[in-house]
């Protein structure tokens, strides 16, 4: 079993270039690399769906320094990576509040994002300025000034019109989460989404995360059993024990 969909909280740029004594700059510049990698091994396994944490809402607090650094980053990664990603079928989209980038940077993330595919074999998404929290108050939001304009009856909310509303509408929820780098935390990532999805944690720092290091989350995830609930013979589809 492959997962449809998996998302990954990419940490340890930070210690991974310290161990090498070099600035975190230097880290974060490897993990671009790391990305490449990955987006390359979800091609190869068939995976649909990739949803990356590159910069949450609270990452804004950092060193100057660094904050401005990881922006540059991003800008030169997108200029120079992303027709090739295209011509490779890989569909970027970007979640998260934009507003607070610079205006090179949301030009940049809208032209990768409108970029015309023959055929898309994997979507990346890309969470940017993004925050779990934020996802959910967005949606109530939306909902809310629709109710106020009498285009919705609040009794008639439930989970499948509320998820429309959320940033990563109208894809899957993930079924495979993976953090690199060792803590054991999902860090205010797709709150919603992780409902029911497999967490996976690993001490890997993320520019080490390679092929292998993806297959042995994937060979993990193909030995977990996914219940949503139900007993395990149910999701077997052997009979009953009747011992309730
Ligand atoms: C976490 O490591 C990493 C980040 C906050 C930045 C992630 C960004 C990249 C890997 C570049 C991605 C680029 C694109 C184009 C998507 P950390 O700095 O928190 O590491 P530490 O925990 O060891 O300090």
């Amino acid at each position: 079993r492959t997962p449809r969909h998996v998302a990954i909280v990419m940490d340890g740029n930070g210690r991974w270039a310290k161990q090498r004594h070099r600035p975190r700059a230097f880290g974060h510049r490897a993990g671009v690399q790391a990305v490449r990698k990955v987006i390359e091994a979800c091609i190869r396994a068939k995976v649909e769906v990739l949803t990356l944490f590159a910069f949450s809402s609270e990452n804004w607090s950092r060193p100057e320094g660094e904050v401005r650094h990881l922006m540059d980053l991003f800008l030169r990664a997108l200029r120079k990576e992303a027709r090739e990603l295209a011509g490779n079928g890989v569909r970027l989209r970007f979640i998260g509040e934009r507003n607070r980038f610079s205006p090179e940077l949301r030009a940049a993330m809208a032209e990768s994002e409108s970029a015309a595919l023959n055929e898309v074999r994997l979507t990346v998404n890309i969470a940017v300025n993004y925050g779990g929290r934020w996802d959910i108050v967005n949606a109530a939001q939306a909902l809310a000034r629709a109710a106020r304009a009498g285009l919705i009856d609040p009794d008639a909310i439930d989970q499948t019109s509320f998820e429309q509303h959320l940033s990563l509408a109208p894809l899957p929820e993930p079924d495979l989460f993976i953090r690199t780098g060792g803590e054991a935390r999902i860090s205010n990532f797709l709150l919603w989404h992780l409902a029911y999805t497999e967490l996976y944690f690993t001490p890997v720092l993320w520019p080490d995360f390679d092929e292998t290091a993806f297959r042995a989350a994937l060979n993990e995830f193909a030995q977990r059993e996914r219940r949503f609930g139900k007993t395990s013979a149910q999701v077997s589809g052997k009979p009953e024990a009747a011992n309730v």
